[in-house]
């Protein structure tokens, strides 16, 4: 039997309407997870926690400074060692770096992407902001974050490369390097700030990452509180104590128990002596400072 087509209504309207926003391609597990607002979230929450690790354990590190050169240099050197006879010499302290590359990226991209879609999200039903529950330092970590990642740049550039410091800076010598940095006021002053920025982010972050991995309910709301403002007290007093103390001349390199650059480690390892050296003879991958 011929079927027949249902009469069309001309009701003078348009129907083919074209999709407001076009569904994003499904991804294979667990890429799919993270495509989602809630995976997104975890992402950022889980590689939060790596870099913080990083962060209290390189601040606790420093610590050494206040010992000497001999012991920050040793310190450095055990890093480079880490894995003994079982792993070749910094082959495990690269494996941290590329961990902590990777957590970095996913925490900017996620952070990145989470807040294009709230941009992006339809807020005509939702209600007025609330900024006095959305306090100072959630609305701040959208400054926070990219204060963060330009102070990681500059510091790198720094300490690591050695890239301000010219012929002052000296490749394996840590101490002589932080003291001639941080003894220039401009510098210290970026040190501060850029630490009471990382502080603030840190609270927020410790704060939103409970609420990100489901963990919110309010009978716990002081918990949180305590250790958000606690990690972020913590490091915001250890990093902000490092340029004060070379301002005011606690660290400094009047009564150096070894000549600069000149080290005689149990590891076997000497660093060069002369300053100024890392034009001369760039270091391999690996034997690049920890
Ligand atoms: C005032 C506080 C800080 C001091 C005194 C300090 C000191 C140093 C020094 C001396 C180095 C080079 C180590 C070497 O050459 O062997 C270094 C490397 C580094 N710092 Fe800091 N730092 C501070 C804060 C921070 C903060 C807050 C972060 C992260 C946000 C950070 C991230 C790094 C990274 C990623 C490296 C490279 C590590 C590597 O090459 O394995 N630092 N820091």
């Amino acid at each position: 039997m011929a079927q027949t087509a249902p009469p069309r209504i001309d009701t003078g309207q348009q129907h083919e309407v074209a999709p407001v926003r076009r569904r994003p391609r499904q991804l294979p597990w667990p890429l799919n997870i993270y495509q989602s607002a809630i995976g997104k979230k975890y992402a950022m929450a889980i590689s939060g926690i790596g870099l913080l690790g990083f962060v209290v354990v390189h601040m606790i590190g420093n610590l050494h400074l206040y010992e000497g050169p001999v012991q920050v240099h040793e310190y450095g050197e055990a890093l480079r060692d880490l894995g003994g006879h079982l792993a070749p010499r910094t082959f495990l302290l690269w494996l941290m770096r590329l961990g902590l590359m990777g957590m970095f990226v996913i925490h900017i991209h996620s952070a990145y992407s989470l807040s294009r879609m709230s941009l992006k999200a339809d807020d005509s039903y939702a209600g007025k902001r609330n900024y006095i529950a959305a306090d100072f330092a959630s609305r701040t970590m959208r400054w926070t974050g990219p204060i963060v990642l330009l102070y990681l740049l500059f510091h790198l550039a720094d300490l690591t490369w050695g890239w301000w410091l010219g012929d002052e800076y000296v490749r394996g010598d840590i101490y002589h390097n932080v003291v001639e940095s941080m003894s220039s006021l401009p510098v210290a002053i970026i040190y501060i700030v850029a630490n009471v920025a990382l502080a603030v982010h840190i609270f927020h972050g410790t704060w939103s990452m409970f609420q990100s991995l489901g963990l919110n309910n309010p009978k716990f709301n002081d918990l949180r509180r305590g250790i958000a403002g606690g990690l972020a007290a913590l490091i915001l007093i250890g990093n902000l104590s490092f340029p004060i103390a070379v301002q005011a001349g606690l660290i400094n390199e009047d009564n150096r128990s070894v000549p600069v650059g000149e080290f005689n480690t149990d590891s076997g390892h000497t660093a060069p002596a002369t300053p100024g050296n890392n034009t001369a003879a760039p270091a391999a991958p690996g034997e690049s400072n920890a």
